[in-house]
């Protein structure tokens, strides 16, 4: 832990990681645990730092984050949503057989089953997606989004998905 001794940003992912069928919710209470301890270490070792919270379940952990370092709201960020929004991205470019770097895709909400596709709010090119696809389609492409956590859980077995949240870490890393 004291590798992270005057970082300027902290990347948390330690924590339990589901199971098939389990909710990001039912490690609320293990992940807090290792998280508190993590935060204080934070508070104490990097103070100055912006710390992205990728531990689930995302949004519950980045709140206790920033209650625990007692840092503003700008320098702690939950990595969910960027990778929500890649996924829905993802499946709007298999369907339409357009690459990835065209869309523009807006998911907003918590990293859970609650998140929130805003088909309206994503663009092919500046284009609405409705312009594209009928409600229906879209509508399959969003529940696809909300489960994509789980259908990787489930296929890999045991752990959860790395590839692209590294890509979303990456990518909020270089941002800031
Ligand atoms: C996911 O959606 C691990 O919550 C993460 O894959």
């Amino acid at each position: 832990i004291g590798e992270i001794k005057n970082s300027d940003i902290v990347v948390i992912t330690a924590g339990l990681t589901r199971k098939p069928g389990m909710t990001r919710e039912a490690l609320l209470h293990k992940n807090a645990q290792i998280l508190k301890d993590i935060c204080l270490n934070i508070k104490k070792l990097a103070s100055q730092s912006i710390v992205i919270v990728v531990t689930n379940p995302l949004d519950l952990m980045t709140r206790l984050a920033l209650e625990i370092t007692g840092f503003k709201p700008n320098r702690v960020f939950g990595m969910g949503i960027t990778l929500d929004a890649a996924r829905f991205a993802n499946l709007i470019s298999k369907e339409l057989k357009i690459p990835c770097l065209d869309i523009e895709a807006c998911v907003i909400g918590s990293h859970s089953e609650g998140m929130l596709p805003l088909p309206r709010f994503t663009n092919i090119k500046g284009v609405a997606l409705d312009e594209f696809l009928d409600d229906k389609k879209i509508d399959t492409l969003i529940k696809k989004t909300l489960k994509r956590g789980a259908e990787i859980v489930s296929l890999l077995g045991s752990g959860s998905a790395y590839f692209a949240p590294s890509a979303a870490i990456a990518e909020i890393t270089k941002i800031i």
